[in-house]
């Protein structure tokens, strides 16, 4: 008895210490995304957290140096912080960017047999259901549950099927020779990047298209290798026949403002 009071004693012991124990940096990462994904988008914010910790009795300079270890953390984080960005686009009350299909992807689109279509980042479906309304057997993927979640929402409203998969890039399974069509319509992907290119020419039937509508910045101050001046009509030339392609200023889909669009449509060749 003495034997098992002892040992329940030190287990009590044990279990205290743990729990006064400093959390380890992945607790405190959790902790903090945890709350931050649970709750209002207005409020559940970085600054949001600061006042919590304070409210929870922290000193501002505790609090301070608390951000400081996240906002360092984050950088070990972001695939996640992306998804909860985009995961919060597409559940907002109103959307910040252009719900309709991509007028670019509708023009380059609308006299072609439909066959197999790939969506890359596809959000929240406004082109894969526009492809798949005119008949098109369209797969997308995205990294946002939210967006593909609300795509198959407004399929089932629609009578549509589309195909969703919820992965990055950097992992999809493009396959080969399998689609007549490639849509890349502001995705956050490395566009410039050979590999990548390769891996969509790859996963293109003979003569599949491949069309880009792409918001950059100015090729004077690039701040990504698809900004530089012909960076993406360059990687989308070798192994295909351009079909068209423009560098211009007009309305971005995504964030409403005029600024430099690049536009590409290509054909396996
Ligand atoms: C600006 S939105 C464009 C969405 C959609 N293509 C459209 O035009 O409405 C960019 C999308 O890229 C997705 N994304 C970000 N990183 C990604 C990754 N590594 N792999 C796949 N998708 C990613 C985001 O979740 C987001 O849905």
């Amino acid at each position: 008895m003495r034997v098992l009071m002892t040992f329940a004693l030190a287990v009590v012991l044990a279990a205290g210490l743990w729990a006064q124990a400093p959390a380890d940096n992945d607790t405190l990462w959790q902790q903090y995304f945890t709350w931050l994904k649970e709750g209002d988008a207005r409020t559940h914010t970085p600054l949001g957290y600061r006042a919590k910790l304070i409210a929870g009795g922290m000193t501002e300079a505790q609090a301070d140096e608390r951000m400081a270890l996240l906002h360092q953390l984050s950088g070990q984080h972001e695939m996640e912080i992306v998804e909860l960005y985009f995961d919060r686009e597409y559940t907002a009350s109103q959307a910040d960017f252009n719900t309709a299909p991509n007028a670019f992807v509708v023009s380059m689109t609308e006299n072609l047999r439909p066959g197999t279509a790939l969506d890359v980042a596809m959000g929240q479906g406004r082109n894969a259901l526009y492809l798949a309304s005119k008949g098109w057997q369209v797969t997308g993927f995205d990294i946002a549950q939210k967006g593909l979640d609300a795509a198959q929402a407004e399929a089932a409203r629609r009578g549509l099927h589309i195909t969703t998969v919820k992965q990055g890039y950097e992992d999809f399974d493009f396959g080969q020779e399998k689609w007549d069509l490639v849509v890349f319509c502001y995705a956050w992907v490395p566009l410039s990047d050979p590999a990548l290119v390769e891996r969509v020419r790859a996963s293109l039937k003979p003569h599949g298209l491949v069309v880009i509508e792409h918001p950059a910045e100015d090729p004077a101050a690039p701040r990504d290798p698809t900004d530089e001046a012909n960076a993406l009509l360059k990687a989308w030339s070798a192994g295909f026949r351009v079909l068209r392609y423009e560098d211009t200023i007009d309305e971005w889909d995504w964030r409403m403002r005029k600024a430099r669009v690049l536009r590409l449509m290509v054909e396996k060749w």
